[in-house]
């Protein structure tokens, strides 16, 4: 899917957009400010050293000085100290970014190859997008269906790993109604750097609203709402436009006879479709590998006319 915007926030970090940032942006600053200076004072005393002590004589000798106990301690403590005073900087963020606040809005993330589901407490199902309210906690409590995928918002400064087999949260506070770019960071193969999504946070009224109308606005048409599912849920290895990526092109596919393994020839209509989303190992077409992710218990009905009526425009 076309990825979806970063805010910069300075020359080093992306715009600041959730509470949490802020803690996370200190920690970072303490360790980039102890490096730059460090930095400075030692390569500033190399230089220094190498062209005060450089051998200029055949008869130069090696100092006899081989211990200084003041020295020793100087180098000992002073990093110890600031070793030290980075992990306090580096805590009070990392745990409160590991406890969620306990009137926070839970919401389900389920990864997989190479998409973001997210499923909200009412049953509600939006592919691709995380709509939030805005000024309220949110906990996140994320699975994957296949391999590792990590959960990433550079703008709220939160990363967690979506595991098979097991749940894993974290939580947010977003504190501006905007939208912003969720990103993979750990390399899940072919797709990975498509595996993209957006938070769309919105003022807690519309969230409502949305909410109230089953994580739909009830007005879109049913192609439009369809392509914005293939955006989220299939264009990592679907192009409508003819192009080859992972499996099949979309374009034209609708009405289409394709060969299948096993089963000769299969006119393309509602329910080859439906089927291929639900099973998509049942008829697989020739010529492309049988690794596609049943996405049965991820799309519902709704979402698979939609995303059927939207096949259906690319002729
Ligand atoms: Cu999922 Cu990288």
């Amino acid at each position: 899917m076309k990825a979806p915007h970063i805010d910069i926030g300075s020359f080093w970090l992306p715009k600041a957009s959730s509470t949490l940032a802020a803690q996370v942006d200190s920690a970072f600053g303490w360790v980039y400010w102890n490096a730059v200076v460090f930095f400075v004072i030692i390569v500033t005393t190399l230089v220094v050293f190498v062209a005060k002590y450089k051998r200029r004589t055949e008869n130069d000798v090696t100092s006899s000085v081989s211990h200084n106990m003041r020295l020793e301690i100087v180098w000992t403590v002073i990093p110890t100290v600031i070793v030290i005073a980075l992990f306090f900087a580096g805590l009070a963020g990392f745990v409160n970014g590991q406890i969620a606040p306990s009137n926070a809005y839970e919401i389900q993330v389920t990864a997989q190859k190479w998409s973001w589901t997210f499923t909200y407490p009412n049953g509600s199902v939006s592919p691709g997008v995380l709509v939030v309210p805005k000024d309220r906690p949110v906990k996140l409590i994320l699975s994957s269906r296949d391999i590792l995928h990590s959960f990433f918002v550079p703008e709220f400064r939160i990363k967690q790993d979506a595991v098979p087999s097991m749940y894993t949260s974290l939580w947010f506070e977003a504190t501006e109604a905007k939208e912003t770019a969720i990103l993979c960071t750990e390399y899940c193969g072919t797709g990975h750097s498509a595996m993209l999504g957006t938070v769309k946070v919105v003022e807690q009224p519309a969230f409502q609203e949305w909410l109230d109308n089953g994580g739909d606005d009830g007005k879109t048409p049913p192609a439009e709402a369809g392509k914005k599912i293939y955006s989220a849920q299939c264009s990592a290895c679907h192009s409508v436009d003819g192009s080859r990526v992972v499996g099949p092109s979309f374009k034209g596919l609708f009405g289409r006879a394709e060969h299948v393994v096993g089963a000769g020839e299969v006119k393309v209509d509602e329910n080859y479709i439906r089927e291929s989303i639900n099973v998509p190992g049942a008829k697989v077409v020739e010529g492309f590998a049988n690794i596609m992710p049943p996405f049965k218990g991820v799309l519902n009905d709704k979402q698979i006319d939609q995303l059927v009526a939207y096949i259906k425009t690319l002729q």
